[in-house]
């Protein structure tokens, strides 16, 4: 049997998060300032061979899920052609996307053909005009209509709501309320300062608690359900919903335990959680010529070394944390 990727904790990696761009074409604001991010030259990306060969070895060492992110991962070139390709790996259950949703609408049949289960779909309000001042652009009506294909889609769909002070925790409840008739997941994020900027100065915070307790006032009888083992969020129901809705620790961050996550950015940068700055460009090491041994070799050294929890690794870093989500992948 060959080594697996296992950790000083004994936690198995079994999950690679994979940008596959550092581009948008939304401006989110808790991710990006308004004029962008400075983006990386095209050559500084992994191509989308590396990111085969990368997967591969890692799906070789027990990784069998992959989730694709970005920037926005429709936003690059061919990568409907990177996911038919990655979907002959016979080593990965499952490819799931994050996505805004933006670009999505034409190539639902043909993602439905692969092993791609869920889609993650990035929506912060229900309102057009509110959408486009939290992105910057104009593309509610777009988005929306990538939500209802969707939905009707084989494909399971999760809604991934970043729950921001002051912008759009009134609307908290009503994305609960939409459980209760559509057959989706919404998850409420905590907000955390990944924006190009860093941490902003609110007068309330919004962690998990306050979340539940805003949608515990408004559904007497929320019931919680199980969380899969390694789950970001903790999930509940209102009885008789056709959905269900869970709240993501983000930033308060008490999830770490069971972690069996890593992640890729964009420029190959390897990153054992969220909260660390990067611990290794395997790019350049590729580039190099390392061979699939040395690069099996540096993973399983690299994931041992994974940090305890997201404030340990946080307090690791060189540099506060400010970067935008988009470079890292979300
Ligand atoms: N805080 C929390 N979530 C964020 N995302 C992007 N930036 C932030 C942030 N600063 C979310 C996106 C997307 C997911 C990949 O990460 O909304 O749903
Ligand atoms: Fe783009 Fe997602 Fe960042 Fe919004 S949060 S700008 S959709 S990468």
């Amino acid at each position: 049997m060959e080594a697996k990727l296992v950790d000083n904790f004994g936690r198995q990696i079994t999950y690679l998060r994979l940008a596959v761009t550092d581009r948008c074409n939304l401006r989110c604001q808790y991710c990006m300032p308004a004029e962008g991010i400075e983006i990386v030259d095209r050559k500084a990306l992994l191509t989308y061979k590396e990111m085969y060969r990368i997967t591969r070895v890692l799906s070789e060492l027990g990784v069998n899920k992959v989730r694709l992110t970005g920037g926005e991962p429709f936003v690059r070139k061919d990568f409907m052609n990177f996911l038919e390709m990655l979907d002959f790996n016979d080593l990965l259950d499952e490819i799931n996307i994050t996505t805004n949703g933006g670009l999505i609408s034409k190539h639902l049949e043909r993602i439905e053909k692969l092993k791609v289960k869920s889609i993650n779909l990035s929506l912060d309000s229900l309102h057009r005009e509110r959408f486009k001042t939290i992105t910057r652009r104009d593309e509610f009506d777009k988005v929306y209509k990538a939500l209802e294909e969707l939905e009707k889609s084989k494909l399971n769909l999760k809604l991934n709501v970043v729950v921001q002070s002051g912008i759009n925790t009134d609307e908290i409840v009503d994305f609960v309320a939409l459980t209760k008739y559509k057959d989706i997941s919404v998850r409420f994020i905590e907000e955390m300062p990944f924006n190009g900027v860093g941490q902003k100065q609110t007068s309330e915070v919004w962690d998990y608690t306050k979340i539940l307790n805003e949608i515990n006032e408004a559904f007497s009888d929320i019931e919680k359900l199980e969380d899969k083992k390694s789950s970001t969020s903790r999930n509940f129901k209102i009885p008789n919903s056709k959905g269900s809705f869970g709240i993501i620790p983000a930033f308060t961050r008490t999830i770490c335990g069971d972690c069996n996550r890593i992640r890729i950015t964009s420029t190959g940068m390897f990153k054992n959680c969220l909260f660390d700055d990067g611990v290794f460009n395997i790019r350049d090491f590729i580039r190099e010529g390392a061979s699939n041994g040395e690069l099996k070799e540096l993973f399983l050294s690299i994931v041992a070394k994974k940090p305890k929890n997201g404030f340990v690794a946080e307090a690791q870093r060189k540099s506060e944390v400010s970067e935008s989500m988009s470079s890292i992948g979300g």
